[in-house]
């Protein structure tokens, strides 16, 4: 008999080229485990059915859980002329077990075999990543609780603009990634139904019981469509959507860290762990990891790209071009993850210069709002008062002077209405404090922010001490109060 299970009709072999064209074994053993776990059920379920008896269901299993221990063992030999997974576990199933092992794929196509696996792939590559999240997550929410106090300039356009905490500034990167953790998780949700029992394309005339094989394998019901089943690949595009939107919050994430950290900055310190040297100056301290994570985000959209064009124009059912679907997946997944960790660990082990910060604050007339806002609330309209602040510091400009070195006369030459309570607004935490909005950066707003999510990270089984210990993550001690 032919070692393929077509081989009944060809008479010849594969080509050699052609051979080492499609087999595809090298990326999707990484499937042998859903692909073996897909196969008990299926052959527990022929047997509930009465297809094939108990006695040969139990060799089968019992064979396949062999078949596992060997593959984890590092004792498996994986053979391209066996072109994929399935065909690799198959037939080392029958060579152990003998001909009964033919009996397994009964009712059962590579096609609804390969879709259950790579759904099945997909649900644990998601748990995984979204563990992750909720790492760096929870190493930010540690940081921001110990930076409330420590004051810096928000930014637009990358220019000054108003004072914020840096608890508030970190928290907007948790923000974003608590999103890309519940666009994973609905992913999850929809991907989360089987496609076994579908064949081919076509179902089967065997009495299978596609509701038990959906049950054993956690899946929430079997596919309404048995040509859908074998032919979609919608949720691992979604999946790659959101990988994709989750690798650009990194990536941004990461450029502010590249920013912070260098000299024209010096918000950040990254720790040594985290950064390199340069072999021709030895003054260089790199944060290349922060530039690879932002590098690599280029790969992930790459990957999202790369399934997109795969599908445009494939008609129903399978065609071999599904394949091709597996590199982009399991990239992108080992890509995010990898940046997950080195973020975490950057970020974790990063020093804050809170002076440093404080001295960016003292430059750029990040009160000049203040003043507008001042004169607003005193009555003068907006448009006016806005006008009257930007007289003061086109002044300060010229004169080398911030707004608090103006005199109440030197202010009242712009505008009648100032007082002496104009001082008390100018300065830095009044300013901040006043923003007390749900949202706002006062103090009272970031404490409320932080137990919330604290609570969320902790209903998820997040332990924060654990986690500060094993990555070095502390609320206060690295924050660095140098000389600017
Ligand atoms: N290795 C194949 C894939 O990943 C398995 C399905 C093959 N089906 C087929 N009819 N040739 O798509």
């Amino acid at each position: 008999m032919s070692e393929k299970p077509w081989g009944g009709r060809f008479e010849e072999e594969l080509d050699a080229v052609a051979l080492r064209f499609s087999a595809s074994v090298d990326v999707d053993k990484r499937l042998y485990a859903q692909d073996i776990r897909g196969s008990i059920a299926h052959v527990r379920m022929l047997a509930a059915r009465g297809i094939v008896t108990r006695e040969e269901a139990e060799a089968i299993e019992r064979g396949l859980l062999d078949v596992k221990a060997e593959i984890e063992a590092g004792r498996f030999e994986w053979r391209d002329d066996r072109e994929d997974v399935h065909m690799n576990v198959e037939s080392a199933l029958t060579e152990a077990i003998g001909p009964v092992g033919g009996k397994l794929h009964t009712a059962r196509s590579r096609n609804d075999q390969v879709a259950t696996d790579m759904r099945l792939w997909t649900r644990d590559a998601i748990d995984a990543t979204v563990g992750r999240l909720d790492r760096l997550v929870g190493v930010l929410l540690i940081r921001a609780s110990g930076t409330v106090s420590v004051l810096m300039p928000g930014y637009t356009h990358l220019q000054r603009a108003q004072p914020i905490r840096l608890a508030h500034h970190l928290l907007a990167w948790v923000e974003g990634l608590e999103r890309d953790r519940s666009r994973l998780l609905d992913a999850r949700e929809r991907l989360n139904e089987s496609p076994l029992g579908s064949a081919a394309l076509a179902s089967t005339t065997f009495p299978l019981d596609r509701a038990q094989t959906a049950r054993e394998l956690g899946f929430r019901r079997p596919m309404r469509n048995s040509i859908d089943a074998t032919a979609d690949r919608d949720f691992l595009l979604e999946v790659l959507s959101a990988l994709s939107i989750a690798a650009v919050h990194l990536s941004r994430i990461a450029e502010e860290l590249v920013l912070w950290s260098s000299q024209e900055f010096g918000f950040v310190e990254m720790s040594d762990a985290f950064t390199t040297g340069s072999s021709i100056m030895p003054q260089k301290k790199n944060p290349d990891m922060a530039e690879l994570v932002r590098g690599k985000t280029g790969r992930v959209i790459g990957d999202l790209v790369t399934l997109l064009v795969t599908l445009k124009g494939l008609p129903l059912a399978y065609n071999r071009d599904l394949q091709e679907d597996k590199p982009p997946v399991f990239d992108a997944f080992d890509t995010v993850d990898d940046c997950l960790d080195v973020l975490t660990g950057a970020i974790a082990t990063a020093s804050f210069r809170e002076e440093k910060m404080r001295a960016a604050l003292r430059e750029g007339f990040l009160d000049a709002t203040e003043v507008a806002d001042w004169l607003a609330a005193h009555g003068i309209p907006f448009r006016e008062a806005h006008h009257v602040a930007g007289r003061l510091v086109g002044r300060a400009v010229a004169e080398g002077k911030v707004l608090s070195d103006f005199t109440l006369d030197e202010l009242r030459e712009e505008h009648p209405a100032f007082d002496e309570s104009i001082f008390a607004a100018l300065d830095m935490e009044t300013a901040v404090e006043r923003r007390n909005l749900p949202g706002g950066p006062a103090r009272a707003q970031v404490e409320a922010a932080i137990r919330e999510i604290r609570g969320e990270l902790e209903a998820r089984g997040v332990d924060l001490d654990a986690l500060s210990k094993e990555t070095g993550a502390r609320p206060v001690v690295r924050v660095t109060k140098e000389p600017a």
